[in-house]
This record gives C-alpha cells, structure tokens and sequence, in this order.
C-alpha cells in the first residue's frame, strides 16, 4: 500500500492526468515519476526498500490506467452511417491507422481487377491526371470552340489558365488521356502493332449529388487503333472484358448515341447480372433487365488526324466505363456516396 506522503500525491496527479491524456503512455515516462526514482538516493538506506516496492505499484497502478485509457481512445462507437455528412461522424481523431491494420480501397481492388482483365487481352495500363487542359478535354477530342456539347461535362474550372489564356479544368472524363495515348503509341503502329491502353482513374464533375452521382467518381477509358477495326471488335472486346469482370454469360445492348469524339457512337447496356429481368423490384435494373454501362463508338477520323494518325489507313475504337458504376453492380452497393465516403464500417467489408 502506498502511505509515502510524497508518493501519495504523486500518485493521485498523475493519476488524474492519466485518465484525460490523448497519450496516456507518456505519462509513465513524465519528468515527476523520473524524479521520484532519482530520489532513492538521497533516502535513508533503511527505507529505500519500501520507498522502492511503493514506487513500484504507483508505476503498475498508472501503467493499468494508462493502459485503459489508450483503449478507451481506440474504442469506435459505430453510429449509422450518413453518407452526406463532409466527414466520418465515427472518427474520432483524424490520425494515420498503423498500416498492419488498413487495407486498400474497394475501388483500388477492383481497378487492379480491371486492368487484370485488360492486360491478359494485350492493354497497357496508363494513368490520368487531376489537373489538365481544354485542348485535352474538348478540342482534341472534336468538341468545337462553343460547341453546347461541352456543357455535357460540368466541369470545374480553376482560376489558373494555360499558356492560351484557357482555364486549367479537373477533368471531366477519362477521354482527355487519348490524344496523349494515340502519340505516345503512335510507333506501334508502324511496327504493324495496335495501339491498346486503358486508364482507369480518377476523374471530376460538378453535379447536384444523390444516391447516383458524384462529384468525384472513377472511369476506365479504353482505345484501340489498328488496321480495319470494325465494330464488332469494340463489341466483342466489351462484352469479353464484362463477363470476366462478372464472372457470367451477359447480353449486351447496343443503342445508337451521339459523342463528338465518335462516329458511330454507342451506349451500351447490359443485361441485369442480377435478375435478367425476372424481378420487377430489382434494385439494379428496376426490372427492365439491361443496365446502361458505358459510351463507346469508332474514333472519331479528326481524333486520329490531331494525333498525327492517317485516318485513311488506320482505324480504332474507344469507350469511357464508369468504374464506381460497375463496383456498385457487382456488390450491389446502393449510393455511390459511399466510395468516396471514407467510412472505416463501410470500408471494413471488403
Ligand atoms: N467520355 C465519355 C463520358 O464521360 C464516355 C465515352 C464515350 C468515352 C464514348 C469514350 C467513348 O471513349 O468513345 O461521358
């Protein structure tokens, strides 16, 4: 029992910073408790042997607290998710978790899954970029100056503009990336090789936010450019790359459409993965059976001519998938809101 007057205080102090401390732990280590060891010392030697055991138990007792405390501090009292708040209501503190104990992202997974596929068909895997310019967004893609096709888009602009006076932009589709595609690969070509990428990434726009969209989403864009490309190859390619990602025999729909950057242009659908349209409450399709996937169409012959590429002697598809769309799919997760959310009991499933 601790009965040293000196000891006794030192103990209820500490202890009571003990139990408010954001760092318990330090506390074992403070200057005081330091100094009550150094003053063995100066202890008549007939009492150092009890001034030592009842310093010892003052350190176990403060060790015990210090202990509960820390995983009172870790404790998560899980509260229902709210995908519309700005934050994690069930954070606590913002700090970095010890990487033994994060995982990686659902979307992050199921790109690697995406590109997977792609690869084993001979793409290469490219990367976007998160600020980028109008040429890349629009005019390299046959959207005319002024063209109202562009509204489309909702894209935020920056104050920052390029060395044209145009504003630097998020981009708003994974499509900006072709025309650095076509002239980076544009050797294959020569060499009797296709050019065949994708670039899943991370792309912005400004919209009005609900269960379905996003200001922040994912989109896996993909060109192929070779010799005679027709049609059927976009949509063999499709639906091949759609039922490894699904692991299932799928129906593919393919509507007429308009893209500037395509001519013919597609929406494709699929059938509903999860009810073939059996069920007329199914919370993918609603029960019509085919879910609208992707834009896709044969490159547009001016994409090519911008690139350097004679549209005369080669030809290509292209198509921009939206990636959160398919997860939710395949998990049947049903706000998008979640992806972005951050939250840990969201996140923890996968
Ligand atoms: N960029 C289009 C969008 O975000 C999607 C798209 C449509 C991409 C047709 C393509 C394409 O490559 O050929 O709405």
């Amino acid at each position: 029992m601790i009965d040293n007057p000196k000891l006794l205080q030192l103990k209820e102090e500490l202890l009571q910073q003990t139990k408010t401390s954001d760092s318990p732990q330090t506390i074992l280590r403070s200057d005081k408790l330091r100094q009550a060891m150094a003053d063995i010392r100066n202890i008549d030697p007939a009492k150092r042997g009890e001034y030592g055991k009842q310093l010892n138990q003052l350190k176990q007792e403060l060790s015990s607290v210090a202990e509960a405390r820390q995983a009172e501090l870790e404790q998560v009292d899980l509260k229902p998710i709210d995908v519309t708040a700005p934050m994690d209501i069930n954070c606590q503190v913002p700090q970095l978790l010890p990487s033994s104990e994060g995982s990686r992202h659902p979307i992050t997974q199921e790109i690697e899954k995406i590109s997977q596929i792609f690869e084993r068909m001979g793409y290469v895997v490219e990367e976007s970029r998160e600020i980028d310019d109008q040429y890349h967004m629009f005019e390299s893609l046959n959207f005319p100056k002024d063209h109202p096709a562009r509204d489309d888009y909702d894209t935020f602009m920056t104050e920052d503009v390029d060395k044209n006076g145009d504003r630097l932009i998020a981009p708003a589709h994974t499509s900006t990336m072709q025309n650095r595609i076509l002239r980076k690969y544009i050797d294959n070509l020569e060499r009797g090789e296709p050019i065949a990428s994708i670039v899943p990434d991370r792309v912005f726009r400004n919209e009005d936010l609900d269960a379905r969209h996003e200001h922040t989403f994912y989109q896996v864009e993909g060109v192929y450019v070779a010799k005679g490309v027709n049609v059927g190859n976009l949509i063999s390619t499709l639906q091949e790359f759609l039922q490894e990602y699904y692991g299932q025999k799928l129906d593919v729909r393919v509507n007429p459409f308009y893209f500037p950057f395509t001519e013919p242009s597609f929406e494709f659908a699929l059938s509903c993965p999860f009810c073939a349209g059996d069920n007329s409450n199914c919370k993918v399709c609603s029960g019509e059976g085919w879910v609208e996937l992707l834009g896709c169409g044969l490159i547009n012959p001016n994409v090519l001519k911008s690139a350097g590429i004679d549209p005369s002697q080669y030809s290509g598809f292209a198509f921009g998938c939206g990636i959160d769309r398919l997860i939710m799919m395949k998990y049947q997760i049903e706000d998008i809101r979640y992806l972005e959310s951050a939250k840990l009991d969201f996140l923890k499933q996968f």
